[in-house]
């Protein structure tokens, strides 16, 4: 048996009858997660860090314990975690700080491919200091991010690039290294969006070539949280936001106010189980199920599924898929699935500037379906038959 075969009784929320394909927007939690987010609410541990007393000690163990545990799950050896309530709340503090030191002549690459956090904050930096952002733009066609569009606009300017490590709509996987090294060539930072390459793929923050790299565990069968993966320097020298008695060095040193401690607990046991699973396991689940779905939606007429060439087209993808259908518009089609008990997407899903090379309304944007761990080819085939109901 395949290690996802018998995995929906770990998770609570699906035991009523939904197939739940609205994962990248946010999964079910994990039953142990679930738990331990309870337990340590139960556990009188609920304190505060760097105190005399043994409640404080097991913050402090609580939150070491997960860092090391999100080191580990980035395949980290150096570098530091920044615990926030999103990726987007931390990218807004990581490009305010960056903000600081740019000015008028300084260059910020980003891609059309991203989701709006990895995009507009890096925008608002730049309105704020003077500095040009320029859009490397992906092709609408193959969904795909070529290298060479990135690299064309990187030069002795670019301070930033900042790319997603997996579309959230369409799901590409841009060739992390290769950009890195370009950017690196010319002195650049680069900045990974991996909120939703994290639970698709295995993530090495080295190799992929990151200095700093977004993850939101909600993604990943935990709770409502982002954390930022920092290189040593950046997390130490870039000039934070932060009051004065906060840390002066490490992940604390962004930590706006107190930590979520039980999100933490609940943190710490959802990357344990993306570990435990395996990544390789977790990577063949996912391709088989959107090889399923490709296989379904590309066979109906009317069905256009977007930026695709058919079921044999999942290289370099997470399992995750757009398609719009004629006659109806995508919120009507997300509602006739409801009906059916199948939970999808419609929308833009804020990655505001994919809709317009993808061919969609830029408000309608298309039906988002995504695969999960917990995802059955029963699932695929109810919503491929729902749709062929239409
Ligand atoms: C690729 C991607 N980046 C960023 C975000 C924003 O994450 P958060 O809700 O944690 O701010 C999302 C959320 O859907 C996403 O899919």
């Amino acid at each position: 048996m395949a290690p996802l075969d018998d995995i929906r009784h770990r998770f609570p929320g699906l035991g009523d009858g939904w197939a739940r394909f609205d994962g990248p927007a946010g999964t079910q939690v994990l039953d142990t997660a679930i738990d331990a987010m309870a337990d340590w609410q139960r556990s009188g541990n609920n304190a505060n860090a760097h105190g005399a007393f043994p409640a404080s000690h097991a913050c402090d163990a609580l939150e070491e314990r997960t860092t090391a545990t999100m080191l580990e799950l980035l395949g980290a050896e150096s570098g530091g975690i920044v615990f926030g309530p999103s990726t987007t709340a931390n990218l807004m503090a990581l490009t305010r700080a960056v903000g600081r030191t740019l000015g008028p002549g300084d260059e910020v690459v980003c891609t059309t491919l991203d989701h709006d956090s990895n995009v507009f904050p890096w925008v608002l930096a730049a309105e704020d200091s003077g500095a040009t952002v320029r859009m490397a733009e992906f092709d609408g066609g193959t969904g795909r991010l070529a290298t060479g569009a990135v690299a064309d606009l990187i030069g002795p300017a670019t301070r930033w690039v900042a790319v997603t490590g997996a579309s959230n709509v369409i799901g590409t996987m841009p060739d992390l290294p290769a950009i890195a090294e370009v950017a690196h060539a010319f002195g650049a930072r680069v900045v990974v969006d991996g909120v939703h390459r994290t639970p698709h793929a295995a993530v090495d923050v080295a190799a992929l070539g990151c200095d700093v790299y977004a993850t939101s565990s909600y993604k990943w069968y935990g709770p409502h949280a982002g954390m930022l993966w920092m290189a040593d320097d950046l997390l130490d020298d870039l000039p934070a936001y932060k009051v004065r008695p906060a840390p002066t060095t490490g992940g604390a040193r962004w930590q706006y106010g107190t930590a979520s401690y039980e999100a933490l607990a609940g943190i710490d046991v959802a990357a344990r189980f993306l570990l435990d699973t395996g990544m390789a396991a977790i990577e063949v689940h996912g391709r088989d199920r959107l090889r399923r779905l490709l296989t379904g939606l590309h066979g109906l007429a009317g069905v256009r599924v977007v930026a695709s060439t058919g079921p044999d087209d999942v290289a370099d993808r997470a399992p995750t898929l757009q398609f719009v259908v004629e006659g109806h518009t995508p919120h009507e089609v997300a509602g006739h699935l409801a009906a059916a008990r199948v939970a999808v997407w419609d929308g833009h899903n804020y990655a505001v500037e994919a809709m317009a090379p993808l061919g969609l309304d830029p408000e309608a944007g298309a039906v988002r379906a995504g695969v999960s761990v917990y995802t059955t080819d029963e699932d695929v085939d109810r919503l491929v038959e729902a749709v062929a109901s239409l």
